[in-house]
């Protein structure tokens, strides 16, 4: 029992995007672990982050990839976190893992932060960057596929995809 796909990636990698798109295309319903958490804890993950700290995120985040990888046919996307979990990485060996891979430059645009007030976004864009490039290897050690989404649209990522499925 498996899902058909899962997909990982930072934020601002278009993994609810593609995952709407790949499971639209092959019929089958789209799994996504942070709904599953928010459906689970009555609240929106940021206010899990702020009321309960990212510690207990973690733990809830975990146990929905646990139950998450037991379904079966489905389009799974996980929270751009979730391999940040050296049970989950092991997990993930079995599964057809999929990396979206995204720019700095594209991610910044995707999530919103403007370039255009330094002062204000600089700092945010620091600790995105440090991000990416901290869980980059880590991306890479769970994907059998890595697809760069820098300039291609959504049509052309889930192209790349299922060509691999
Ligand atoms: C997180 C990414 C979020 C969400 C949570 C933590 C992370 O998901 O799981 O805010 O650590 O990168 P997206 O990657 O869908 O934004």
């Amino acid at each position: 029992m498996s899902p058909v796909v899962v997909l990982v990636g930072p934020p601002g990698s278009g993994k609810s995007t593609i995952a709407a798109l790949l499971s639209q295309r092959l019929g089958v319903p789209h799994r996504d672990t942070d709904a599953d958490i928010e459906a689970t804890a009555g609240k929106p993950i940021s206010d899990i982050f702020v009321d309960e700290g990212e510690p207990h995120f973690r733990s809830l985040e975990r146990a929905a990839i646990v139950a998450a990888l037991q379904g079966a046919g489905e389009v799974l996307s996980l929270g751009g976190g979730a391999i940040l979990d050296a049970d989950t990485r092991a997990d993930l060996a079995g599964h057809t893992v999929v990396f979206l891979d995204v720019s700095l430059a594209e991610a910044t645009k995707r999530v919103g932060l403007s370039v255009a007030r330094p002062l204000l976004l600089g700092n945010v864009r620091t600790q995105l960057r440090n991000l990416m490039e901290a869980r980059r290897p880590l991306y890479g050690e769970v994907a059998k596929l890595t697809v760069l989404t820098d300039h291609k649209t959504p049509d052309e990522v889930a192209d790349e995809i299922q060509e691999h499925l």
